[in-house]
């Protein structure tokens, strides 16, 4: 079992840990999307509180190079899907601004 699937299997039965081990994940993501999904900059998109799925679907564009931007090109690269899906769904769990 993946590190990934072990985080997915605590994001979707404890949201509690999930906050807390998810960390590791997303701990890159913060500089520009927030530790709480909001953003940090005018040209970066708040995370926090957007449906799951629409997120995944981004992520795996990005990942694929199908979505281009750069730095969320250099971000996913190394994305399992299993991480993804841990992702989407943590900052899908955040509060909306
Ligand atoms: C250097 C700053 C930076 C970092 C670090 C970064 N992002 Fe992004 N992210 C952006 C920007 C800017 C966009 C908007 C891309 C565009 O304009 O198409 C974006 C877009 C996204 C989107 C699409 C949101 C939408 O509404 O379509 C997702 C999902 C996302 N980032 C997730 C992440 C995750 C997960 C990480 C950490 C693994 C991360 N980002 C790290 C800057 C960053």
């Amino acid at each position: 079992m993946t590190r990934a699937i072990f985080l997915a299997a605590l994001v979707s039965t404890a949201p509690a840990w999930a906050q807390q081990v998810d960390r590791d994940l997303i701990s890159g993501c913060v500089p520009c999307h927030g530790a709480d999904g909001i953003a940090k900059f005018g040209e970066t998109p708040n995370l926090a509180g957007q449906n799951a799925p629409y997120l995944l679907n981004q992520l795996r564009a990005f990942h694929a190079g199908k979505r281009l931007h750069k730095e969320m090109r250099y971000m996913s690269r190394h994305m399992t899907e299993a991480e993804m899906e841990a992702i989407a769904a943590y900052f899908a769990s955040l509060p909306p601004r």
